[in-house]
């Protein structure tokens, strides 16, 4: 059997696959830079020389020469050929790949598409119309109309079908763009008197359009082309495909939620931009971003919705590993009005100084509340607490100062309002099973692992404790510090999961996130040993008063007279250790 694959379906595969990734199920990449390095597989090598670059999706290896990309590793690793290689990805990350006759017929629907965007560009250009005067009434420069090949739809009903209708194009295909409707047996214009948008993807395919109402009573404001086999709005973002250098270039992007606030800024010289299309940032469309920066600012409307949806962004492009900052227009609704208001350097002005997401969520967390009063106060703690609760300890320590100064409470309190209930103080014996061999890591294990990896040099106060770990993993993890600290001093995460399943890095990430060091790791870190002690001394404690109470039935005095000295002596530990007396 033979068969082609069309250059978007390929393109479409690279788009959603990272290549760091696929490699790194293969080979143990650590970073390095901007780049990922590890030993190639495909020559004998004791130090790394093989390099993989996120950003330009390529894999080298400087010191046998090979290299490639995506498919091109696959390729060659797997021993297969290219459609096999295909084949093999598009199964793995379940990506739907369409084939020849298939692939001819999305060809077709890319050319219709793109010869409706050159129809509606030249009723824009070549004669006086509503949309030309629209456009300029918002200062919409000639060269922005050609840069982003802006167009417009006339006001009769049959414009664009008369122009198919002529070129012979099958009205079932219009039909399926959105381009054209039916009613009784009698087609017409979808997009009527309006200022269309092509949607472009990053192979340079006419894929959609979204068209703006000219007049303000107009609805819907935007129409935009139906979900069809060409245009997924989740995949894609608008203007991504003018502005990917740029965002390369500039090593950040700028998210808004508009097709004008794109133009706008892309006019004054802003150009690493791209639109969300309208929906909340979809997952797909954090990846797309993610592959061209990770630096990402979003800059949605100031009104409600737009703050809403910027804190709906800032989850999924979490998701990601980004690092997010929120860029919040005062002045106008949008980042279009601002620009025009205030100019490009206000703006890129405001741009450097957005801020990190966690500032931004403690911010918008004091919305609608009374900062001055104790209700405002009491209610600001409840619901930054899940906010502080997802931070590295250093983090959370740095925010918990800062919001000490500021919200005028005491930074020990907030530790305590924030660590009350959580995962983190929960006592330890309630979380282990009884044969200390529970599936997944406690809080208490979780916590200390924290501290460790927070402050290397506290591996040395563990080394004495005993049995402070009941699950695998977690001695898993521990047996992988002490090693890393016993022969080089030192160790991060990244160097522990190298040695990792990437299931057990998995669950190591889940747990570590889900507790906070809220404090100093050290202080924190020997409260948990505390803890352990003590829990080890209650077991004691429990085994012997068993032991006393049977040597008791068997009147065997002088066995409970040992054991009443062995039950004193560690009740004298455990005061010692700040535990209370414990007796049956
Ligand atoms: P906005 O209403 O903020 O649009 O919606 P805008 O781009 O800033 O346009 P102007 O400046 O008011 O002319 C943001 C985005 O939401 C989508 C569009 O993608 C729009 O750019 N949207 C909005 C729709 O799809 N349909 C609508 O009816 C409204
Ligand atoms: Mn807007």
């Amino acid at each position: 059997m033979s068969f082609s694959y069309s250059k978007e379906s390929i393109e479409e595969l690279r788009s959603q696959i990272d290549i760091v990734d696929v490699i790194g199920r293969v080979v143990q990449l650590k970073r390095a830079g901007a780049n990922f390095k590890g030993l190639c597989p495909f020559h004998n090598e004791k130090t790394p020389s093989f390099v993989v670059s996120p950003q330009k999706q390529i894999f080298t290896c400087f010191g046998c020469g090979a290299s490639g990309d995506l498919l091109g590793f696959v390729k060659r690793y797997y021993n297969l050929d290219f459609s096999e290689a295909v084949e093999k990805l598009a199964g793995e990350y379940g990506i739907n790949i369409q084939k020849n006759v298939y692939n001819d017929d999305r060809e077709k629907y890319y050319e219709i598409n793109r010869e409706a965007a050159r129809f509606f560009y030249r009723s824009m250009t070549e004669s006086a119309n509503a949309g030309y005067t629209y456009m300029k009434g918002r200062q919409i420069e000639d060269a922005t109309i050609a840069k982003f090949g802006l167009g417009y739809a006339d006001e009769k009903w049959d414009s664009l079908y008369c122009y198919f209708q002529e070129k012979g194009t099958d009205e079932k295909l219009l039909l399926e763009l959105g381009l054209i409707a039916e009613k009784g047996g009698r087609y017409y214009d979808k997009f009527r008197n309006r200022v269309m948008f092509p949607i472009i993807n990053t192979s340079g395919r006419v894929i959609g359009f979204g068209g703006r109402a000219l007049e303000s009573a107009a609805a819907p404001k935007y129409l935009n082309s139906p979900e069809n086999r060409v245009f997924q709005k989740k995949n894609n973002l608008y203007a991504l495909n003018l502005t990917r250098q740029d965002i390369g270039k500039e090593g950040s992007a700028i998210i808004v939620e508009g097709y004008m606030d794109v133009i706008s800024l892309y006019q004054a010289g802003v150009k690493n931009v791209a639109a969300s299309l309208g929906t909340a940032l979809t997952d797909n469309q954090a990846k797309l971003i993610s592959r061209y920066t990770k630096n990402v600012v979003l800059s949605y409307d100031a009104d409600a919705a737009g703050q809403k949806a910027a804190l709906r962004g800032i989850e999924v492009l979490r998701g990601q590993d980004c690092r997010i900052r929120v860029l919040h227009v005062t002045d106008g609704k949008d980042p279009d009005e601002y620009i025009k208001k205030n100019g490009r350097e206000a703006f890129v002005k405001l741009a450097a100084e957005a801020m990190p997401y966690v500032d931004y969520k403690l911010e918008a967390a004091k919305r609608d509340l009374d900062m001055n009063s104790e209700e405002g106060k009491l209610d600001y703690m409840k619901r930054i607490k899940p906010v502080l609760n997802e931070l590295s300890p250093v983090e959370a320590d740095l925010y918990i100062k800062k919001i000490a100064r500021e919200v005028g409470i005491a930074e020990g309190a907030i530790k305590l309002e924030i660590s009350g209930n959580t995962k983190s103080t929960r006592p330890v014996s309630a979380e282990r099973k009884a044969d200390g061999q529970q599936d997944g890591l406690s809080a208490t294990e979780a916590t200390v692992l924290k501290c460790l990896l927070t402050e290397p040099p506290l591996t040395e106060d563990i080394l004495a404790a005993e049995n402070i770990f009941g699950c695998q993993l977690a001695r898993r993890v521990a047996d992988i510090i002490f090693e890393l600290y016993g022969t080089k001093g030192d160790f991060d995460l990244a160097q522990i999961n190298d040695l990792l399943e990437p299931a057990e890095s998995e669950k190591l990430a889940a747990a570590l996130d889900n507790v906070v060091i809220a404090g100093k790791a050290d202080e924190v870190l020997t409260e948990c040993l505390q803890n352990n002690t003590l829990r080890l001394l209650r077991e004691r404690e429990k085994r012997v008063l068993d032991l006393l109470s049977l040597a008791d039935e068997e009147a065997n005095a002088d066995s409970a007279r040992e054991l009443t000295l062995e039950l004193m002596e560690i009740q004298r530990e455990m005061k010692a250790h700040g535990g209370k007396k414990h007796v049956k």
